[in-house]
């Protein structure tokens, strides 16, 4: 294993040993090619750069106690990322094609995938976007797909601890018809300034309304919303929004552990109903939020006022961090152990 301070990673990007590539030329995709750049040659008129056609997944991959690394629903970010590419016209990645390169990325910086207990893990950024050149509007005749790797820390050091979200009006990340529901770079470059904006007021992140009448609540920011009420999980139903891993996850261990799950229109007023909030992605899993603030009619809702995740939170999220680690079992067969 290589030396790093895994207890200190930050969230963000650390130089791995190699990284994969595949292209599609002449109608055909290539084998997958190890690097061993952290650069890419590119075509300045690529459709890519001008165009916007480009998207990205994100996975991880943790150590357990055995030793062994786990690959979290890899399968899913496949079906996704072709989901990503129907919706901007790009030559989408074969599955077989987009495991071959994930699982060989894995495995040639295994030494960089976390020790167990660490918090740690191994997060895995597949990139597909417009190699060929184009100057009309068109989609590129060309594709290349990267996976490359970095070792990330927890996202919360010293434990899951709740944050503070700003409600956005003025920003819309995506259009209702739009590109929301797929994982393309121009929904991230959209949302950047009200991030920003609500990082400047002192908020982790922003609370995004759904774009056509800001009367229901969509994202926030990079990651899906879910109130609790009682014992019923309820989280949005909109056009707009990423269709999240983790969120689909959780919503299936809240199932079988008794407690209800909705999929449904939630109007922002209903935020006063809630018991806890919380934002699912990979990246947290889950971020219990510990208040909203609404800038434009002044309220305020407040979830936690301890510091700590609410009960129910806090067991979707045991539970599905326990599958991920292996220290619960992969009674869903979410996970694929590489070596
Ligand atoms: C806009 C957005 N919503 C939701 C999510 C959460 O998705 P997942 O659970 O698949 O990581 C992400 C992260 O990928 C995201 O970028």
């Amino acid at each position: 294993m290589v030396h790093l301070n895994w207890n200190d990673l930050p969230f963000g990007y650390v130089k791995t040993d190699f990284n994969v590539r595949c292209y599609f030329r002449d109608g055909k995709w290539s084998k997958p090619e190890i690097s061993d750049s952290e650069y890419i040659n590119i075509h300045m008129a690529a459709t890519g750069l001008h165009y916007g056609q480009e998207s990205f997944e994100g996975l991880k991959a943790c150590r357990g106690k055995d030793g062994k690394v786990r690959l979290f629903r890899w399968d899913e970010n496949a079906k996704r990322m072709t989901s990503s590419a129907h919706g901007i016209v790009m030559e989408p990645v074969p599955h077989d094609l987009f495991r071959e390169a994930v699982f060989t990325a894995i495995r040639l910086n295994e030494n960089y995938v976390p020790p167990y207990g660490s918090g740690a893990s191994l997060y895995i950024r597949p990139l597909l976007y417009g190699s060929g050149p184009e100057v009309g509007v068109k989609p590129s005749k060309e594709y290349t797909f990267v996976v490359f790797v970095t070792p990330v820390g927890p996202y919360f050091k010293g434990g899951v601890k709740p944050v503070n979200m700003m409600i956005c009006r003025d920003v819309d990340r995506a259009a209702p018809l739009g590109t929301g529901n797929i994982k393309v770079g121009g929904n991230y470059a959209a949302s950047l300034r009200a991030i920003i904006k609500a990082r400047d007021n002192g908020y982790s992140n922003v609370l995004f309304l759904d774009a056509k009448e800001k009367k229901y609540i969509d994202e926030c920011g990079p990651a899906n919303f879910f109130g609790i009420k009682g014992q019923t999980y309820i989280t949005p139903l909109s056009e707009s929004i990423l269709p999240s891993i983790i969120n689909k996850s959780l919503m299936a261990i809240a199932d079988t552990i008794g407690i209800k799950t909705e999929r449904r229109r939630i109007p922002v007023e209903e935020l006063s109903e809630f018991d806890e909030v919380g934002a699912c992605g990979t990246a947290a899993v889950i971020s219990p939020v510990a208040k909203i603030t609404d800038p434009d009619t002044d309220k305020t809702y407040i979830y936690c006022k301890d510091g700590n995740p609410g009960p129910v939170s806090l067991k979707l999220y045991n539970k599905l961090v326990g599958i991920q680690c292996g220290d619960e079992p992969d009674e869903f067969g979410w996970i694929t152990i590489l070596g």
